[in-house]
């Protein structure tokens, strides 16, 4: 099978996030590849994924000479915590973790966050890979170099920008997701088929519904990489285009915190978010009634939802208002002029009410 190349090119570096079926098995390889100098590595999973993957992944880092401990945190978003990453630091000085050493995440979005905090942390920062497991961490949250962990208080509010030396993704892993976890990457799929453009657009809406043919993502794969290699290439530290990536988020992170993260998850909620975003840009005149009927389509397709169901949307607009307190006040909705044009635009709240009533 063929390897993919995607250069993220930052202001004082760039990384490769290499693309291909079967890659896990060669990690190893890859890891001495780009870093030639490392020797040591721990590898940060969760059980679950560890009695996937885990024992692939020690073969070849085996193979490859290297000298490494597997750790794990149990599976689950409330652990991606202090806590968690405070057990993890006691790992790495038992095993004597140096600055020269690699911290392997392997995982979906939440081992990826909390490993990479670890990783950003940790002496100041020791070297990073990032082998995504879940559509979404291989479309979405490897790339990009934010890692986070939860407070008690508010998601991912404890973090730091802190970019991977290498990414390594092998779609291979998505035949052991459930349906429910690769719908939530595809709400980020969608997004991206809309944010970026018709040739997107076209590649996601010629795969949906999925088959059981996972190569069937890989080119769409390696385009959301691409995609968002370029947008955090421009903008690293997210103070200006990076903002277009949350194309749905605001009403969807809305949505997500009044569900209490269990009724909707992330790529659910976002979807009734684009909905909503799609209606507000509808109403301004930006998008057009076809256009909104294409998301529509693609979503429903992918078999996401499009509006909240016993969600009171008062609920929404407070936890809204509430959001917009932290960002300063900021107007932080992202809007589409057509595909493929997002805009970042301030909008009338009492527009927001109306739409939010209208997704119910
Ligand atoms: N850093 C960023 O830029 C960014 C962007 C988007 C989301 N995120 C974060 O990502 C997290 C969500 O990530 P997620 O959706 O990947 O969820 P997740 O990491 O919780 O993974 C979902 C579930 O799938 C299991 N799993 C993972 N890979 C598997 C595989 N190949 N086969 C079978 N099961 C597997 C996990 O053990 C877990 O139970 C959130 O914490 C969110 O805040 C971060
Ligand atoms: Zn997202």
């Amino acid at each position: 099978m063929s390897t993919s190349k995607v250069k993220v090119k930052l202001s004082d570096r760039s990384y490769d996030i290499l693309i291909g079926s079967g890659l896990i098995v060669d990690s190893g390889r890859l890891i001495k590849a780009s870093l030639p100098n490392a020797s040591r590595l721990v590898v940060i999973t969760n059980d679950e994924i560890n009695k996937l993957y885990g024992r692939n992944l020690k073969t070849s880092l085996k193979e490859a000479g290297f000298d490494f401990a597997i750790v794990t945190v149990p599976a689950g978003e409330r652990y991606k915590s202090l806590t968690s990453a405070n057990k993890l630091y006691g790992k790495l000085l038992n095993f004597g973790a140096d600055r020269e050493t690699v911290i392997v995440a392997l995982g979906g979005g939440v081992i990826g966050d909390l490993a990479g905090f670890v990783a950003a942390t940790y002496m100041r920062g020791i070297p990073l890979v990032q082998i995504p497991t879940t559509l979404l961490a291989q479309v979405d949250s490897s790339v990009g170099g934010k890692t986070a962990v939860n407070h008690r208080l508010a998601k991912n509010i404890i973090g730091a920008f802190y970019q991977p030396q290498l990414v390594i993704i092998d779609p291979e892993t998505l035949r052991t997701l459930s349906a429910r976890e690769l719908r939530t990457g595809l709400g980020e799929v969608v997004k991206y088929a809309f944010i970026s453009g018709d040739p997107l657009f076209e590649k996601v809406k010629s795969v949906l519904p999925l088959t059981d043919n996972i190569s069937d993502l890989v080119p769409i794969i390696i385009d959301c990489c691409r995609f968002k290699a370029d947008v955090v290439g421009e903008d690293e530290h997210d103070l200006g285009r990076r903002a277009i990536l949350n194309y749905g988020h605001t009403i969807g992170h809305a949505l997500e915190a009044v569900a209490g993260y269990r009724q909707y998850n992330h790529g659910e909620a976002i979807s009734v978010g684009m909905m909503g975003a799609a209606l507000v840009a509808r109403a301004k005149g930006w998008l057009s009634e076809d256009e909104v009927q294409d998301f529509k389509a693609l979503a429903g397709a992918a078999g996401l939802p499009l509006t909240m169901k016993n969600i009171d949307p008062d609920k929404v607009l407070e936890h809204l208002k509430h959001d917009k307190k932290r960002t300063k006040g900021s107007d932080n909705f992202v809007l589409l002029k057509g595909r493929g044009k997002p805009v970042v635009s301030s909008v009338d709240p009492r527009v927001i009410k109306e739409t939010l009533r209208c997704l119910t």
